[in-house]
């Protein structure tokens, strides 16, 4: 098997529901970047991708949520924050905009930029501070122009049904051990 299939059967096996619904994608990984394609066939396994996001990320770190409304960014942000112990009530931040979370590992800021009109008004909400203090979570990152990092770990979901999504995955190399990391591992 070449390493590429056998990277693709890491990532289903720590994707994979706990009912075993099918978890299927592609994946190629090159010295710079990490590229996915997963198929997220319940809640279960968006919350899975969460924690696996959880696992890789770092002070310095923007996750960008993009999908139409109600394909699941709050959802997947949500389960990033539990999976970082967040026991706390996490409201979407549509109407604040930004929530601050001090998570078990590092400070964490949940955006929703969907209102946000100018990217000048990003620099109010503290971007630049909130990834030098810690990571951010950003829903609507379109809005950001600019502002968004090179950097940022990308996750596209698209809904394919009432409870499947699919999520494109795209981010630099130090992504590809916590997301490719497989459940035996740990
Ligand atoms: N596999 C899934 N992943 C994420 N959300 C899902 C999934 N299946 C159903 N949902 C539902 O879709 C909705 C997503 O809403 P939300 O996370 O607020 O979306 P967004 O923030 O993208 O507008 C929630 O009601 C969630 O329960
Ligand atoms: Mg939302």
């Amino acid at each position: 098997m070449s390493d590429h299939l056998q990277g693709i059967n890491l990532l289903e096996d720590a994707l994979r529901p706990p009912r075993g619904h099918a978890t299927r994608h592609t994946m190629t990984t090159g010295s710079q970047s990490f590229t996915g394609r997963i198929t997220l066939a319940d809640l279960a396994a968006t919350e899975a991708l969460g924690a696996r996001i959880a696992t890789g990320l770092r002070v310095g770190d923007a996750v960008a949520l993009k999908g139409d409304l109600g394909t699941g960014k709050t959802t997947l942000a949500r389960a990033i924050l539990r999976a970082l112990a967040v026991a706390e009530n996490i409201p979407s931040p549509t109407f604040t905009l930004v929530q601050t979370y001090e998570t078990s590992r590092l400070v964490v800021r949940h955006y929703d930029l969907y209102r946000v009109e100018d990217p000048r008004e990003i620099d109010e909400l503290g971007l630049d501070e909130a990834l030098e203090e810690g990571a951010a979570l950003i829903e609507w990152p379109e809005h950001a122009g600019d502002l968004l990092p090179d950097d940022a770990l990308q996750v596209a979901l698209v809904a394919t049904g009432a409870q499947s999504r699919r999520a494109d995955i795209i981010g630099p190399a130090h992504w590809i051990a916590a997301l490719m990391e497989s459940d035996h591992a740990r």
